[in-house]
């Protein structure tokens, strides 16, 4: 294996060594992860991605080579021969996938020496993140690491693989771009050519894989860099990768069929997970009715129930205001929370509500006869029964009522559901629970900017049954869009896109563009669909959360090599930084920061 270092040759990776190489003299190189020196032996475990093996420094057998072994510190980077034996049955380490074996050393050689690091490197061990980032290549010594880049390889090598089989051609496209709106600002990149005019790097390929339909390629996907400058989460970073892909001549129930196939083959071929499919279709506003969202996590129940008809007229005003004001009144059915939380956790939960801008949180404790609740005084007998009738509720129940406008009583709702479900330790569930989102709202209403703007992005298909709404109700037209969820987050979504130039110029001018400004942006692909554009779809997967949940992570940034931090920067490079005053006068940009 590879070629001699110093003399020696490499014939193992450390874990890959068994029982079965017992009498073998062999060559391992890697790095030295932990060393004792009990006297007369020295184990030294060394480590290379694969794993670790046992390395045993006998006094008695080779007194040299030992003298030479003691010099060993955590780190260094060591090539050994030795002869692979088995352990004693007392010396048999049963965490370690190597630990029936250990290699006697007859030959060592220091490559390399290291000063002590200033992490550990250790399975999960708690190390403060901004340390782990400012020497990523140490912590990325760690196993788990290891672990999750290499899963992230495999992941992106079975979607080659699959897409391959099933016709579809990978293609590059251009980094350096003009914008493409998916909902972000843009990082732009000034052009020294052209003085005072910028590239955008790409939010995403959507034009290009489109224009590739227009080409005729009929099939396309890339694994590709996408830039958004947006406020980063545990599940958003700056620079992300995307599993891109788009068809011709195909329907929304095309797109999902081939993708879930994909989901599938992933997780049977990456984690051997077997998952059912397909997987369940749900309609935007029934999930939003359900869950309070568009990505549910179907792991648990607790789903929203709406009281707004049994509570119109009771004599509790802020339900009946809510419901008369056009808002609604729903609840959740904690089952069996009401004898699990004391009254100071559902206090909490009304305050948690708050953040999610309700203005409280009801709430019944139900009793076999008497019920434990701030608000059952203000209902009549036979409204407490019909609510407890439809909420299904049984002793032992805890009921949370939220009354407000609707997209808060979804939203606060939602949330709560989820962060019962996390008190309750459901979310440490490892059953993963896809489905797929479908008939999104095309366009939405943005309050601040008095337009309307696109739910997905602007070239989005209305849903033909829908198309005369556009004229009449826009808000009320469902787009040919879809998301995939996988537990609570959102993977992947697309669409089927308009491929006739009145309908997407209409599009155009329903979103705020002028005439001209939607020529100035996108004249390239309003030109294209002049000369013959098949029908087409496609969607794109975010790969660092695909790999974050197949690794039972909570961050992507443990799935990607190199992440940003919080505030978009890179504690390991310093990066962004400033640069040369030569650079900026090239590009004839002045740096004025007191504007
Ligand atoms: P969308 O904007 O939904 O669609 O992006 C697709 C998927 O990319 C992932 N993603 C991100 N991951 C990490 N950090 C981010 N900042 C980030 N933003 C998005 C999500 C998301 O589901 N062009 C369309 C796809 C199409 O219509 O075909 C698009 O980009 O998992
Ligand atoms: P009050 O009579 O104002 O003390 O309210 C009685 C209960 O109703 C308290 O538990 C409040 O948290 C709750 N509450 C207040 N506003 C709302 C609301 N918009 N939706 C649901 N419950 C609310």
């Amino acid at each position: 294996m590879g070629e001699s270092i110093y003399g020696l040759k490499r014939t193992h990776m450390c874990a890959e060594l068994t029982v079965n190489d017992v009498g073998k003299t062999v060559t391992v190189m890697g790095w030295c992860h932990k060393s004792r020196n009990l006297g007369g032996l020295i184990f030294v475990t060394l480590r290379d991605r694969t794993g670790i093996i046992q390395v045993v420094f006998d006094n008695t057998v080779n007194s040299e080579l030992f003298a030479k072994a003691e010099g060993i510190r955590g780190e260094y980077v060591l090539a050994v021969v030795g002869e692979v034996v088995k352990r004693s049955p007392e010396a048999i380490n049963p965490k370690l996938p190597t630990g029936e074996i250990e290699i006697i050393a007859k030959e060592l050689r220091i490559l390399s020496t290291a000063e002590s690091p200033p992490i550990y490197i250790e399975e999960d061990s708690d190390v403060n993140e901004a340390t782990r980032l400012k020497y990523r290549y140490l912590d990325l010594r760690r196993p788990d690491m290891q672990r999750n880049l290499m899963l992230r390889h495999r992941v992106a090598k079975i979607a080659r693989d699959y897409f391959d089989e099933h016709g579809f051609i990978e293609i590059e496209t251009p980094m350096l771009t003009k914008s493409t709106p998916e909902g972000a600002r843009d990082y732009l990149v000034p052009s020294r050519v052209h003085p005072g005019k910028f590239f955008a790097l790409p939010q995403s390929p959507q034009l290009f894989k489109q224009l590739l339909m227009v080409a005729g390629f009929d099939r396309y996907m890339q694994i590709v860099k996408c830039f958004r400058d947006e406020d980063l989460r545990a599940d958003r970073q700056p620079e992300f990768t995307q599993i891109d892909l788009e068809m011709s001549f195909v329907n929304v129930e095309d797109v999902l069929t081939i993708n879930e196939g994909f989901i599938k083959r992933v997780f049977k071929e990456a984690i051997n997970v077997d998952l059912e499919i397909p997987f369940i279709r749900m309609p935007y506003k029934e999930a939003m009715e359900r869950f309070g969202t568009d990505k549910p996590d179907i792991r648990f129940g607790f789903e929203l129930v709406n009281l707004s008809d049994l509570v119109e007229n009771c004599g509790f005003k802020v339900f009946s205001d809510a419901v008369k004001n056009g808002g609604s009144v729903r609840a959740i059915n904690a089952k069996g929370c009401g004898n699990k939380f004391s009254r100071k956790e559902i206090d909490a939960l009304g305050e948690f509500v708050k953040t999610y801008g309700a203005k409280g949180m009801a709430w019944i404790v139900v009793g076999e006869n008497e019920h434990k609740s701030p608000i059952t005084k203000f209902f009549t007998e036979d409204e407490i029964k019909a609510v407890l009738t439809r909420m299904r509720a049984e002793p032992g129940d805890l009921i949370c009522f939220i009354a407000d406008k609707n997209e808060v009583v979804f939203d606060s709702l939602g949330q709560l559901r989820v962060e019962i479900a996390r008190k309750l330790g459901l979310l440490d569930n490892k059953e993963f629970k896809f489905l797929w989102v479908t008939e999104f709202p095309l366009l939405e209403y943005d309050e601040e900017e008095k337009r309307y703007v696109a739910k997905h992005h602007p070239f989005t298909s209305p849903m033909d049954e829908d198309v005369e709404l556009l004229d009449t109700d826009p808000l009320k037209v469902r787009a040919k869009a879809y998301d995939i969820v996988l537990n609570g987050t959102e993977i992947g979504g697309g669409s089927i896109r308009i491929h006739s130039q009145e309908l997407q110029s209409k599009m155009f001018k329903l979103l705020g563009f002028s005439e001209k400004d939607a020529w100035d942006r996108f004249g390239f692909l309003l030109e294209a669909f002049k000369y013959g554009t098949p029908p087409h779809g496609g969607m794109a997967f975010g790969l660092d959360r695909l790999v974050m949940l197949m690794a039972g992570r909570n961050s992507i940034r443990d799935v990607i090599a190199f992440p940003k931090v919080q505030n978009s920067s890179c504690l390991m490079t310093n990066a962004p930084d400033e640069v040369e005053p030569k650079q900026l006068e090239e590009l004839k940009i002045r740096v004025d920061l007191q504007n």
